[in-house]
């Protein structure tokens, strides 16, 4: 499933509700296009990467109004953007990262955002993978999936680690919010996701010490990404799990502004 599709699906949801401020609480360059597309009157977008800045804002800022902005910061930051809240807040993959920038957050992020939420908050994750995928085309994305983990932690970096939609509902519930619908979405895996995979675990093997182990893991994400290539070059790509757009609004006055008292 192409990601454009759960943005046009969010966009559904949001039917004639306007967006006004919008926002994307971990963002990239692919969120970011489709907030940027969207008719707000600014947006926000987050991230605790400092080289994702650096790639995001020479490409950005000429398009940018005085009302968005991009920030670089952490969620774990009590003070991180205290006082601003958005008619809507997009979480895009950003539960899967937080193990490799602040881990154990996952629990408190929904409760993180909540004072900056005034309406919505939809969230786009990818259902964990299986452990013992049986087709061969499915046991490669997973042994690449698992590889591009062990290369970070042989980086001394911490791996990506994505949650299930029923676990993201109950913390969602728990910290103030009413799920309203869940909805899962077929993933279909073409040559576009296995080449930025590959890219990108390459570029963590560059940072690995010992030449040896690169040499074994470089010439390992070879041999996956070889074999993958026809299966991803297939018309109907690879077929493996789901993910999923969660619409979440505030339980009712949850982020109600107090009454000016007489
Ligand atoms: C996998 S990317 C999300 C994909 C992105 N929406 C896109 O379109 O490419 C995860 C994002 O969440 C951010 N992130 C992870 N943990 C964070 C934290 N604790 N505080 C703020 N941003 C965080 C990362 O810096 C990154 O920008």
């Amino acid at each position: 499933m192409a990601t454009d599709a759960l943005f046009k699906y969010i966009e559904e949801q949001q039917a004639e509700r306007p967006w006004d401020r919008v926002l994307d609480a971990g963002t990239g360059d692919h969120s970011l296009r489709w907030v940027q597309s969207l008719d707000t009157t600014g947006w926000t977008a987050v991230t605790v990467d400092a080289t994702r800045t650096q790639e995001m804002l020479p490409k950005w800022e000429p398009l940018m109004r005085s009302s968005d902005q991009i920030v670089l910061g952490s969620w774990t930051d009590p003070n991180f953007l205290k006082g601003e809240q958005f008619d809507v807040v997009l979480v895009d993959y950003l539960i899967g990262a937080i193990d490799a920038f602040a881990p154990y957050f996952q629990n408190q992020i929904f409760a993180r955002l909540r004072p900056h939420v005034k309406d919505t908050l939809y969230m786009i994750g990818l259902e964990p993978f299986p452990d013992r995928p049986t087709e061969p085309a499915h046991q490669l994305i997973v042994e690449l999936a698992k590889t591009i983990n062990a290369c970070r932690l042989l980086a001394g970096e911490r791996a990506y680690r994505e949650f299930p939609a029923s676990w993201a509902e109950y913390q969602l519930q728990q910290s103030g919010y009413v799920v309203e619908k869940t909805r899962h979405f077929g993933t279909i895996f073409r040559t576009r996701y296995l080449n930025s995979q590959v890219q990108g675990c390459f570029r963590t093997i560059d940072r690995l010490k010992e030449p040896e182990v690169a040499r074994a893991m470089r010439g390992r994400v070879e041999r996956i990404r070889d074999q993958l290539v026809p299966f991803a070059n297939a018309r109907q790509g690879i077929r493996l799990g789901s993910d999923y757009v969660i619409t979440a609004r505030l339980a009712s006055g949850t982020n109600a502004q107090p009454e000016a008292s007489s």
